[in-house]
């Protein structure tokens, strides 16, 4: 028997049947043993506890504040620095490990662990770091600052926050704390500063990884010592000039548009500036993606990493004319950011191009790149010493300049294509001739033969 059912004769009235009742009804009747019963199961059966605590709530009871006093210092960086400043939460939370309690995000889920993916070690192993993803942590007065405090981060895209909670007495000590944070993200403690990272667009959002090794160097590069002077120029922004340009307040930050023909070195000329600035400069390799769709929150990393390369390879594939009739959101984005990017330090940028004509001349505008340089088709010599480089590990009686002049109008990739090909079909040892026969017969080319195919 239920006690309502042994309360109606008592009060003369009926009770309403049991399944009308409401939660509400049936709680107000329980006792308080009861009651928490109820809860419990509730938390069980529903599988969604009840009295589960907010970040704000977990602060305010391990502060032992009054909610009213809770004071939150927050940064909304973008998608890498939250991968970083995770890693920064990592460092503390082992150092104060044994005084440090850590509490749910909220919406009753478990803290949560990310991967930060560091790329391959020397032994070609991939190494990650679990850094927190989504947690709140209290760190008692002595620990991270000299007051207590509550870090939250939360690194989901679509709601980025890495927050000091604190005592309202206490906002400064927050916000001197935050600053070291975010300073600290561009030193050291930063393991994917100073290397070579390829963005690229994942639901919207950037994202950005570890690129293989690069280990393109100036030598293999056979260009014009003008070319090379014009390259030094451009980098001593970055290098020996840096400090006198922004004492001067000249701004740091440069732009090289490099144009030329499909393989004359392009690419193999901003991985040469690339790898030239590992340590100093963080570089971003922007995908086509990211390019056409996120190219402000691609230049915005350069608050998660201090000085910044941004590289777009073929920006004509991207962007392209206005008097084109095609999209031109992208370019309109392009020019847009660009612009923004002058408020912006020690950021440099490098976009190459096959046809420089082919982009709008809003694009080319000086203000936007500060040089533009043309690498040209390569000459007699160049295709000798290109030859030169690609042989001379072998050791081989091959006459380079008559080898040079059977490959005119080819570019630096052709002259690799046909020295590849020789060693394809011949091995490590050939001769002159069938080098020359190899250059000639253009079977090195990756031309499809369709009608044999048909
Ligand atoms: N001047 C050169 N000296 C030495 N190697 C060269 C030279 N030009 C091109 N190469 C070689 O040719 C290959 C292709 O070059 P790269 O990819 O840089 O060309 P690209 O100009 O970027 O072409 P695309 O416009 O098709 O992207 C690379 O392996 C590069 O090392
Ligand atoms: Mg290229």
């Amino acid at each position: 028997m239920t006690p309502s059912d042994s309360a109606a004769p008592q009060t003369g009235k009926t009770p309403p049947p049991a399944t009308c009742r409401t939660v509400d009804e049936i709680l107000a009747t329980a006792s308080e043993d009861g009651r928490a019963t109820l809860k419990l199961l509730g938390e069980l059966v529903g599988n969604e506890p009840v009295s589960v605590a907010t970040p704000a709530q977990f602060a305010t009871r391990q502060l032992r504040l009054d909610p009213l006093s809770l004071a939150s210092t927050r940064y909304t960086g973008p998608s890498t620095s939250l991968s970083i400043l995770g890693n920064l939460l990592r460092l503390e939370l082992e150092k104060h490990g044994d005084s440090v309690v850590i509490g749910s995000p909220g919406d009753g889920l478990p803290p949560t662990w990310s991967q930060l993916d560091l790329g391959l070690d020397q032994r070609g192993e991939s190494r990650q770091l679990t850094v927190p993803g989504r947690l709140v942590a209290h760190f008692p007065a002595g620990t991270l600052a000299a007051a207590p405090l509550c870090v939250l981060i939360d690194d989901r895209h679509w709601s980025r926050e890495f927050a000091i909670l604190s005592a309202t007495a206490d906002k400064g000590v927050a916000e001197t704390l935050l600053a070291s944070f975010r300073a600290r993200m561009k030193s050291s403690d930063n393991p994917l500063r100073g290397r070579v990272l390829q963005a690229s667009l994942n639901e919207g959002c950037i994202r950005v990884g570890v690129s293989p090794a690069i280990d393109s160097r100036r030598e293999g590069l056979i260009l014009p010592d003008e070319l090379w002077r014009e390259i030094d120029v451009f980098l001593a922004a970055a290098t020996s000039r840096r400090e006198l340009l922004r004492s001067l307040g000249l701004g740091t930050n440069r732009g090289l548009l490099v144009a030329g023909p499909p393989g004359v070195g392009k690419t193999h000329l901003v991985r040469v500036i690339a790898a030239s600035l590992v340590g100093q400069y963080t570089t971003i390799l922007a995908d086509a993606n990211s390019m056409r769709h996120a190219l402000a929150d691609l230049y915005a990393e350069s608050d998660t990493f201090g000085p910044t390369l941004v590289v777009l390879d073929d920006i004509d594939l991207v962007l392209g004319h206005r008097d084109s009739g095609g999209d031109n959101t992208a370019l309109a984005d392009f020019l847009a950011t660009l612009d923004g990017v002058r408020q912006r330090e020690d950021v440099l940028t490098i976009a190459t191009t096959n046809d420089p004509k082919s982009l709008d001349p809003a694009a080319q505008r000086s203000s936007r790149f500060d040089m533009i340089v043309a690498l040209p088709m390569p000459d007699a010599v160049t295709r000798t010493r290109i030859l030169g480089r690609h042989l001379e590990p072998l050791g081989l009686a091959i006459d380079l300049h008559a080898m040079a002049e059977h490959l005119e109008g080819a570019t630096g990739a052709d002259v690799r294509e046909v020295v590849r090909r020789a060693i394809l079909e011949h091995g490590g040892s050939f001769t002159s001739e069938q080098l020359a026969d190899i250059a000639l017969s253009g079977r090195w080319r990756a031309n499809v033969n369709r009608r044999k195919y048909l």
